[in-house]
């Protein structure tokens, strides 16, 4: 890590220790609370900025009637009770990762595997297919309803250690999200891994608790996961992608009208936002390297040994997820 900024250090030092910023409409009595839960940051990030639109379409279009909260950072919830909290009726909508449903669906593993997306062209195609759009109601019979699909971005991995070939990872421990799938890729680099709270790994990547992680270029900036890292490996292995979930009672109880209108938005919000979830991606990769984050980008070679040192998590899932659902999501590679 070199030219660290000091106001960027102080910022981050400052946030962990501020009140958690909630986004609070004025709700009145009468309206409809939607109260939606993130663990990430509200600006400069996919989800962030997606929330907030939809906050404010909510709070505009439909004054009266309904009103959103939206709580950023882990402020409500972490992704792993939010989903249990929903059904409880403690929150309304969410929009964990995909890697993270693993205790109620493993539809989703599919999106786990390592270089099966080009990029996020390819996801959203394959999203867009039959297949992807009955994903929305994988979980259905568990009280639980996609509504869309959010975008991220390809997952990069940082160590605190130069990484450049699959070998430079043995032994290290990982931080990862509570996926099968992501725990056979560190396995087959003959890494050890952890699953643990988003809100955790910024702590524990500086305190050495943990050695690596793998994210996309928003989270690395914007939780400063760079400043504690030796680096960031360019390997593109995988992605990170949301599912926008509410309570199938909830959202069932809701009058039809209201649904209609939500359900419209939501949509409206989903193609606007995830437009610029690239842009959001190259802005902080670029932010990184301008704080003097450095950046290992693959060669040709380079790369072919990371998806040769993963291959065998396909051999693992292949069965499981299925070898139609493989080539449905292949066939997604030609972008759109
Ligand atoms: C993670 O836990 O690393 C990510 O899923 C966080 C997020 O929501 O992007």
């Amino acid at each position: 890590m070199t030219n660290q900024p000091t106001w960027l250090v102080g910022a981050i030092a400052v946030a962990a220790t501020l009140a958690p910023q909630i986004t609070h409409a004025a709700c009145d009595p009468g309206e409809e609370l939607i109260r939606f839960s993130h663990v990430t940051a509200e600006s400069g990030h996919p989800k962030g900025e997606a929330a907030t639109l939809l906050a404010n379409r909510i709070n505009t279009e439909l004054d009266g009637r309904a009103c959103m909260e939206v709580y950023p950072r882990s402020s409500l919830f972490n992704d792993d009770d939010v989903l249990d909290a929903m059904l409880r009726g403690d929150v309304e909508m969410a929009a964990p990762s995909l890697s993270k449903f693993e205790a109620y669906t493993l539809a989703f593993r599919i999106f786990d595997l390592p270089f099966l997306f080009e990029d996020i062209l390819a996801v959203e195609e394959f999203q867009a297919s039959p297949q992807g759009q009955e994903m929305l109601l994988a979980m259905s019979d568990q009280g639980l309803l996609g509504l869309g699909f959010w975008h991220n971005g390809m997952k990069q991995i940082s160590a605190n250690v130069p990484l450049e070939r699959p070998s430079d990872a043995e032994g290290l421990m990982f931080r990862i999200q509570p996926s099968a799938v992501i725990a056979a890729q560190i396995a087959a680099l003959g890494a050890e891994s952890q699953a643990m709270p988003f809100s955790q790994v910024f702590d524990a990547l500086e305190s050495g608790q943990v050695d690596a992680q793998q994210n996309t270029w928003s989270n690395i900036y914007t939780q400063g996961f760079y400043l504690v890292q030796d680096g960031i490996t360019e390997t593109n292995h995988g992605i990170i992608d949301y599912l926008v979930v509410t309570s199938s009672d909830w959202w069932q109880g809701l009058d039809d009208g209201l649904r209609a209108e939500l359900e419209q938005i939501i949509l409206e919000v989903t193609h606007e936002r995830n437009r610029f979830a690239f842009e959001l991606g190259e802005l902080a990769r670029m932010r990184v390297r301008q704080d003097g984050g450095v950046i290992r980008r693959l060669d040709d070679a380079a790369r072919e040994e990371w998806v040769a040192a993963f291959a065998p998590v396909w051999d693992q899932f292949r069965d499981e997820i299925g070898s139609d659902l493989i080539a449905a999501a292949q066939a997604a590679e030609g972008g759109i």
